[in-house]
């Protein structure tokens, strides 16, 4: 089976930006052999990141979510590869950074700091059509 080549939206959060790990969480894509495309550092603004996470409006973790975001500038980069979409997602590892498995960046760098809301160091698109919509807000 032959596959496309696509595209993700990968954000790293501002926790991982403020914690230098940046060029780590490169690093590990890069070392899997995904290709970085664009990248810009931004003070992302409540509009745009609202707009990113409408699927999570109305959740009670959403205003902390937001606040989070906003807390320090954030690093957006469009990656690309086969099946770049779940093989960053793999990469990442599982949403909550005390139960993500070793070997991925939320498992081996992340942690529950005991704030309101999961700081998990990284975004990744999660389907090819939330990865195209990601990627024309962030990159226009
Ligand atoms: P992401 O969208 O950031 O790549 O993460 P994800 O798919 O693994 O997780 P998702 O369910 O989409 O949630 C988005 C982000 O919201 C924060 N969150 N906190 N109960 C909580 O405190 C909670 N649940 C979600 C996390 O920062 C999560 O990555
Ligand atoms: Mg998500």
């Amino acid at each position: 089976m032959t596959t496309e080549i696509e595209e993700t939206l990968v954000i790293v959060k501002p926790d991982g930006v403020a914690r230098n790990l940046t060029g780590e969480i490169l690093r590990r894509i890069e070392a899997k052999g995904y290709q970085l495309v664009d990248i810009r550092m931004l003070l992302a603004d409540r509009e745009l990141l609202e707009k990113h996470y409408a699927e999570h409006e109305g959740k009670p973790f959403f205003e902390s979510l937001v606040e989070f975001m906003q807390s320090g500038p954030v690093i957006a980069v469009r990656v690309a590869g086969h099946r770049v979409i779940e093989g960053f997602r793999s990469l990442a590892g599982s949403t909550d950074p005390s139960s993500a498995a070793p070997g991925t960046i939320r498992g081996d760098l992340g942690r529950d700091w005991g704030l309101a809301v999961q700081q998990n160091l990284v975004h990744g698109s999660d389907a090819p059509e939330s990865a195209a919509r990601e990627l024309a807000l962030w990159f226009g």
